[in-house]
């Protein structure tokens, strides 16, 4: 097919083709809630994912299972061919390889915009000081709050909060970014600055996972429509045939809620 798989069946470890992200018979109870079941899911390079369903179907559980905010208690998940491992200095190094940003934006609010920026890769990945600096100048400059950078958090609003939270998750250059309800935290003015940013990315190639309710970026940017219900993934498919052709009751049901709004 591509070159990308000839690369990796080239690949030192000598493992055939993977994909970037995946999920294999993933299990997982709360006590006695069975939050996801029987999950099974692939997400190739470049691959943008939206996941939508009910409230409580289980979309974040399974989001915070792949950078292991989460344990599982049977399955296997691999980031780009790895299994996640259970703890260490492996789950240190796979987690820095996924981007997350959460509905809340959860900036340090006792550092400048910069800093939040700048603190994972000097720390974790010991980049130098200038070079983290210069690189996290261009990241706020591409999701437009460059002039913001010596700012503190609490002085910005929250779209902008919203865009840096995605410049820092792309200072660490994760290979797939994690995106759970990002804007439903914001005023409907400051929605599209966050979606724009989004859609760039996933035009730039970056591989993305989004739960999602906004059913325009979801048909302009996705590849892939997952949705999820009672932590079952019930259907999947491409945007045109999830919205005009969903397959399931549960599915066709969700759709005449929220898209009637
Ligand atoms: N830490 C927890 N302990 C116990 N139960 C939990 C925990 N986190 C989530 N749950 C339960 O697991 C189920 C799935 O929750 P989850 O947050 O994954 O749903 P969701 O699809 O993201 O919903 P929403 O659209 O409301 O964000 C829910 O019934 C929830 O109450
Ligand atoms: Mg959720």
């Amino acid at each position: 097919m591509s070159e990308n798989n000839t690369v990796e069946q080239l690949s030192p470890s000598g493992e055939n083709a993977h994909h970037l992200v995946e999920l294999e018979h993933v299990e997982k109870y709360y006590g006695n809630l069975h939050v996801l079941r029987d999950i099974n899911l692939k997400v190739d390079k470049g691959e943008v994912l939206v996941i939508v369903g009910p409230s409580g179907s289980g979309k974040s559980t399974m989001c915070r299972t792949i950078n292991r905010l989460e344990t599982i208690d049977s399955g296997v998940i691999r980031i780009d061919g790895q299994a996640l491992p259970q703890e260490g200095k492996g789950l240190a190094q796979l987690r820095a390889e996924v981007g997350m940003v959460f509905q809340s934006f959860n900036l340090f609010a006792n550092k400048t915009i910069l800093e939040n920026v700048t603190l994972a890769p000097i720390k974790v990945r010991h980049m130098d000081r200038d070079q983290a600096e210069k690189e996290a100048m261009d990241l706020l400059a591409r999701v437009g709050v460059d002039s913001q950078a010596m700012k503190m958090p609490s002085q910005l609003s929250g779209g902008q909060q919203q865009r840096v939270a995605i410049a820092r998750s792309l200072a660490m250059h994760p290979k797939v970014m994690l995106f759970d309800e990002p804007t439903s935290a914001l005023d409907p003015e400051m929605v599209n600055e966050v979606l724009d940013v989004m859609v760039e990315l996933a035009q730039e190639g970056m591989t993305m996972l989004c739960v999602t309710h906004e059913m325009g970026f979801a048909r302009k940017a996705a590849n892939k429509i997952v949705f999820m219900a009672d932590g079952q993934i019930l259907e999947r498919g491409t945007p045109d045939e999830f919205f005009e052709h969903p397959q399931t009751e549960r599915a066709q049901e969700f759709l005449s809620k929220i898209l009637t709004h």
